[in-house]
């Protein structure tokens, strides 16, 4: 079980590069399913979850073909080509390892009619229901039947009709299951209230690179025309956000400055307005975005919310900061029902935090002190790894293949700007 040792107090300074976004690269992926020609995806991420899902298509029947990384370039080249699809059943243990596994079913009821997906079950974080993915799918007249923990998803006449479907509840995963299956639909589809995730956009604009007809990219408003089918295509996955709003908040928890290379600005305004206001300073520039501390960090309230609003995938990495604030600062989990188990550990290393319910009270602390720390899930880690960056002492982060899951070379990045820190293997 590998863990990652950090010394703190180092104040960070230098660029990162910033690699392709996970969130992104796990909903491109399952489109080579919905072409019979190749699909080649550029800045891939080097991450667990974008191997296991390569694994899960291979069982599907998708050719996967890596190359290395090329000079001067950061993330990895796939080809992918689903000549024939040799299984349309996504089993147990590839869902239960990943939850975005269930990404192959509305691609694979697309380009084969049918889709056994198991049911993924819930994770750390909460439930994680895909009740929303199949009302969705039936919308666009899709038959779903549920036995022994799977989900079979099939098309009457072994073609989609296509259909309206408002979402009560924004889904990043249902928009991106239902745009997937309507793009091969016979007829019109559309989406009210659809999830406008800078990633829902790369994956809107994969699929019409291939060929698809979709309208109101970017808007939670998508018209979805059918076509006959879809072509190959080469296409670069977008900069990861979330992997740079965590380094961002590196440079604001040691009082550094890191130049995030390759972040986009368009992507990241809740973020880069929440570090602006907790009194880091912001440059946007051609190359990415540089920001910097500038004296102590001013406290915040802060609700998560869908894009445009604040990320939840980063108030664990902002609570981490905020600790060491001036001041009490308040959050509000509104999309995850338990998405505060970092705060136990983060208690731990001396942060002062209170929570009730899916609101956290941070009251600012002089200073936190290194110590052994769980991790539970992705964005928990990245907070107590930002805790032990400004810890005094020394700070181990236990079960770290969470991290591995979501940030790339993750300790290279930060020795990289200064950090002490290293991954130890033991057992
Ligand atoms: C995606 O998860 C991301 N994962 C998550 O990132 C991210 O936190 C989340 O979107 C919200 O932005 C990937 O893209 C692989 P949702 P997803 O469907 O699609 C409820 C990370 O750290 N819901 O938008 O599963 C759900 O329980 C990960 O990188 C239903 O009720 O999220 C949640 O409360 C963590 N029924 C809310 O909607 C459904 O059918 C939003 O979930 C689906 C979701």
């Amino acid at each position: 079980m590998d863990s990652i040792w950090i010394k703190g107090g180092q104040r960070l300074e230098g660029k990162i590069p910033i690699s392709g976004a996970k969130n992104a690269a796990l909903t491109l992926l399952p489109c080579a399913l919905l072409t019979d020609e190749k699909l080649t995806l550029g800045n891939l991420p080097r991450l667990a979850d974008v191997d296991s899902f390569g694994h899960l298509l291979n069982q599907l029947g998708v050719s996967t073909m890596i190359e290395g990384v090329k000079k001067g370039e950061i993330g990895r080249r796939m080809t992918l080509q689903a000549a024939e699809i040799a299984s349309t059943i996504a089993p147990y243990d590839m869902v239960r390892k990943m939850r975005a596994s269930i990404l192959v079913l509305g691609p694979m009821l697309a380009r084969a009619g049918e889709a056994t997906v198991s049911l993924p079950g819930g994770c750390a974080i909460g439930d994680r229901p895909i009740d929303l993915h199949l009302q969705a799918l039936e919308a666009l007249g899709a038959d779903i039947e549920h036995a022994a923990g799977y989900v079979k998803a099939s098309a009457p006449k072994g073609r989609l009709a296509g259909g309206d479907f408002s979402f009560p509840v924004v889904s990043v995963g249902a928009t991106e299951n239902a745009l997937m299956a309507a793009v091969l639909a016979k007829g019109r589809s559309q989406l009210f209230n659809a999830a406008r995730e800078p990633e829902i956009v790369d994956l809107c604009n994969l699929l019409v690179a291939m060929g698809g007809q979709i309208e109101g990219i970017g808007s939670g408003h998508l018209i979805i025309d059918g076509v006959e089918g879809l072509h190959g295509t080469a296409y670069e996955v977008m900069p990861d956000r979330i992997e740079a709003g965590s380094y961002a908040c590196a440079a604001g928890i040691t009082g550094g400055s890191i130049d995030l290379i390759g972040a986009r600005p368009d992507d990241m305004l809740a973020i880069t307005n929440a570090l602006a206001h907790a009194g880091l300073i912001v440059e946007f520039h051609d190359k990415g975005i540089k920001v910097s501390a500038d004296g102590k960090l001013k406290p915040l309230a802060l609700s998560t919310a869908p894009f445009p609003g604040f990320p939840t995938d980063m108030q664990a990495q902002f609570m981490a900061m905020l600790s060491l604030a001036e001041g009490e600062s308040f959050l509000e989990e509104t999309i995850f029902e338990n998405r505060y188990m970092h705060v136990p550990e983060l208690r731990r290393m001396g942060a002062n935090i209170e929570v009730r319910g899916r609101s956290a009270l941070v009251h600012g602390v002089e200073g936190l002190t290194g110590a052994a720390v769980m991790a539970t899930d992705l964005r928990a880690s990245m907070s107590l790894v930002l805790a032990g960056l400004a810890a005094d002492a020394e700070t181990e982060v236990l079960r770290v293949y969470h991290l591995d899951r979501g940030y790339e070379r993750l300790e290279e990045k930060l020795s990289a700007v200064g950090a002490t820190i290293e991954r130890r293997t033991s057992g």
